[in-house]
């Protein structure tokens, strides 16, 4: 980061001079942090879209091109040739890692693999329809229970235990996610496996039976893998900066993320992914191939689920790496999905259409997830949760860069518009 000269402000006929501070990338942001005390205003920007909230060394997005990086490195580059956990170091450590370094990391999230038998109590607690999302959320909460010297919201002490609750939680959630949908099913829990990866760990933990070992097809190993690390960061999302006001507050790694979740629930987040398949069924239900639905989102009736961004003003690059997957993994398994082709057309009707033009919506990562989880079999109340194991490590990561950065609780200010102040009165009348 460095700085530039000022920015000035006027206000009432008073000049005011600010610092512009500029990132790797030629972002720029006005530094207001002395403003209300030198001129007693605020600013006011509802939902955040010219705030910045903090300075981050992990993801870079420039919305108007497309671009996505992590660390430095492009989206597609580690679509093309990361792993999910070789990921996860990265995002969290900020280096990719060495063989060993990346041997010494699969080791630690695979031997955490296991849940106390205890848990089973806290799953009996839920009604058998808990939406998965509401046990996720809990049972992270849960687990810093387990490990009070990782969860002590001391700062030090935290940071002390920071690499083993960085690799339970990644390990965890996963089990913690198939437990959710085994329980959900009445089916019995499985206990993980020492000697699978950790995408095929996940699916063996979901899928194989006590009379029934799951055999994973390498395309769908790979289109899981794949789907984890396109959700694996995106710098200041919802539940990513939800995660970082709770850690700002001081609070444990486990409570943070488990805010995370909750964050990550609606539908005009991480739950985009279950109102699209929501949405393509509807539609497909009705007969329409989409055009009618098109001018209901243009109409205001309805809102093209897994269209548009905050950030992206242009293609979301993982939507498209999302959308060949999709085609690879239905082919590969032999599979026929008439939602992928109400996608398409949606897509391309959209892209064509002066209404998505003109608001510069496009496809983001959601549009086509749903189709790739539902052909590996996951479903449709789980695809959050889908998202939330992918999130993990980019929360873990903002987590630690608040743990170890500012000092500072997160809290912002507002303009008050209730009434001014009035005598109180007894209640009256009936
Ligand atoms: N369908 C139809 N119109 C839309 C859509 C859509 N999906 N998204 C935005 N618009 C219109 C909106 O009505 C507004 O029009 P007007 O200017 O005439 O009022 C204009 O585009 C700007 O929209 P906005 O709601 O002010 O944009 P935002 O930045 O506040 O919202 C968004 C971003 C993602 C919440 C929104 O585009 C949306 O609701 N999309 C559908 C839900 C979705 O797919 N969410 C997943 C986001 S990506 C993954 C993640 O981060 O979780």
């Amino acid at each position: 980061m460095s700085r530039e000269p000022t920015a000035k402000i006027i206000l009432e006929g008073k000049e005011y001079t600010y610092p512009v501070i500029v990132g790797t990338e030629n972002e720029r942001a006005i530094d207001i942090r002395k403003m209300r005390g030198e001129t007693g205003h605020i600013t006011y920007d509802d939902g955040y879209g010219n705030t910045g909230s903090c300075l981050s060394d992990i993801t870079y997005i420039d919305g108007e091109q497309g671009i996505l990086r992590h660390r430095g490195y492009a989206i597609e580059d580690l679509a093309e040739k990361s792993t999910f956990l070789c990921l996860a170091y990265l995002i969290i450590y900020g280096e990719l890692p060495t063989r060993s370094q990346l041997e010494a990391f699969r080791n630690k999230v695979g031997g955490a693999a296991g849940l106390h038998e205890d848990f089973r109590h806290h799953f009996q607690g839920f009604p058998q329809k808990a939406h998965p999302m509401a046990v996720l959320s809990s049972m992270l909460n849960s687990l810093g229970c387990y490990y009070p010297e990782m969860s002590s919201n001391n700062r030090e002490q935290d940071l002390e235990h920071f690499d083993e609750s960085a690799a339970l939680l990644i390990s965890k959630v996963r089990t913690i996610a198939a437990a959710t949908y085994r329980m959900s099913r009445g089916l019995p829990f499985n206990f993980p496996r020492k000697d699978l990866r950790y995408v095929q760990n996940f699916l063996h933990l979901m899928f194989t039976e006590p009379y029934d070992e799951y055999e994973t097809p390498a395309a769908v190993t790979e289109a899981l893998d794949l789907f984890l690390m396109l959700h694996a960061d995106h710098e200041q999302n919802c539940s990513t900066s939800t995660v970082r006001m709770v850690a700002s507050g001081g609070a444990n790694l486990f409570a943070s993320v488990s805010a995370g979740v909750s964050a990550l629930w609606g539908p005009l987040h991480g739950g985009a992914n279950t109102a699209v398949i929501k949405m393509l069924e509807d539609i497909h239900a009705s007969g329409d191939d989409g055009s009618r639905f098109i001018q209901a989102a243009k109409d205001g009736k309805a809102r093209l689920m897994g269209f548009g961004h905050r950030v992206y003003k242009n293609y979301d690059p993982r939507a498209k790496i999302l959308g060949q997957a999709a085609e690879r993994v239905l082919d590969a398994l032999g599979l026929q999905d008439p939602l992928l082709d109400i996608a398409r057309h949606l897509e391309q009707a959209a892209l064509k259409d002066a209404y998505f033009i003109e608001r510069k919506l496009y496809p983001n990562v959601d549009f086509y997830s749903g189709i790739v989880l539902k052909a590996i079999g996951i479903p449709v109340n789980m695809f959050t949760v889908m998202f939330a194991i992918g999130r993990m490590p980019g929360w873990i990561a903002n987590w630690k860069e608040v743990a170890e950065g500012s000092k500072r609780i997160y809290r912002p200010r507002q303009i008050y518009t209730g009434p001014a102040q009035r005598p109180y009165a007894e209640p009256r009348g009936k």
